[in-house]
């Protein structure tokens, strides 16, 4: 007997069930793309996260700085679905309730994250992780034998260019440098084409050199989609950035340009750990 689900859908709709409510419905004409109000965050009794208000713009990046322990993790894992604040709403566009979302299904809507690791798959050629982030699409109806479409093949193609790895698109990403594997990994990312993209400390171990060109990528990034950076260095974070938001404590002390923010001298009395 079929299930509701197969009655809706013969297969040869390319689209899954998960998807469908959020397929192209992100709104966000009334505003921002991300936004979380009163979210607070208790680990037994200690607040990681206390009544913070965030609101991120549909295709900006965004800094997002604070000593250790400010939470900034703690917030990607709330917007992620990993950790269910105690209090607050977190939505994404105008409609979509984020806390009535688990993981697969956030990340399913959008909002992907990069963690510090890389996690590509080291015996596959660089081409053939990206082929694979196409396949992980929930988007694409799993079929026994894939074959890329010309129109898939063209958008790795067009990754590899964006993450600068089109010249070793053949070689097993086992041989890239870290900072190529971090690429590689936002590559990833973007072949799901998301709507919101979470960085954490994504410069850790990189070459000044790849450094540099982390932050060129992370700027040809936005306007396509929200990007939303965590990072401690700050020549770094003034390299890439246009509005920069301070955490102290699970709450955004203060929010402006890297001179606006660099010259509270709330800002200096946290980092000074006054
Ligand atoms: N699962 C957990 N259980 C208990 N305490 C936690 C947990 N996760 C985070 N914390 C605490 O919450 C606070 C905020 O942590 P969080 O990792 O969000 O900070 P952060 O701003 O990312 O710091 P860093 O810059 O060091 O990465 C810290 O005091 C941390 O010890
Ligand atoms: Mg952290």
């Amino acid at each position: 007997m079929n299930t509701y689900a197969e009655n809706l859908f013969d297969e040869n709709d390319k689209i899954s069930l998960g998807h469908l409510f959020v397929e192209g419905q992100v709104d966000t004409r009334h505003g921002p793309i991300l936004y979380m109000e009163d979210v607070s965050v208790s680990f037994d009794g200690f607040k990681a996260l206390n009544k913070l208000s965030l609101y991120i713009d549909a295709g900006e990046l965004r800094c997002l700085i604070g000593p250790n322990g400010a939470g900034k993790t703690t917030l990607m894992d709330v917007i992620t679905g990993k950790t269910r604040p105690d209090t607050g709403s977190v939505f994404f566009g105008q409609t979509i309730d984020l806390l009535q979302m688990d993981e697969p299904a956030i990340a399913q809507a959008g909002i992907c994250r990069k963690f510090q690791k890389p996690s590509v798959f080291d015996a596959l050629t660089v081409f053939e992780n990206l082929e694979l982030a196409l396949k992980a699409d929930k988007r694409t109806w799993p079929t026994l034998f894939f074959r890329l479409t010309g129109e898939q093949r063209d958008r790795i193609n067009h990754i590899l260019e964006t993450v600068g790895l089109s010249a070793l698109q053949q070689a097993r990403a086992g041989i890239l440098s870290h900072g190529q594997k971090q690429w590689l990994e936002i590559g990833m990312l973007l072949m799901q084409e998301p709507k919101v993209m979470l960085v954490d400390e994504p410069i850790a171990g990189m070459t000044h050199q790849e450094i540099e060109r982390t932050a060129e990528l992370l700027v040809s990034l936005q306007g396509q989609q929200s990007i939303v950076v965590v990072e401690h260095d700050m020549e770094f974070v003034r390299s890439i950035a246009r509005k920069v938001t301070v955490l102290h404590e699970g709450s955004v002390l203060t929010e402006g340009t890297m001179d606006e923010v660099q010259n509270d001298p709330r800002v200096i009395q946290v980092y000074l750990g006054g």
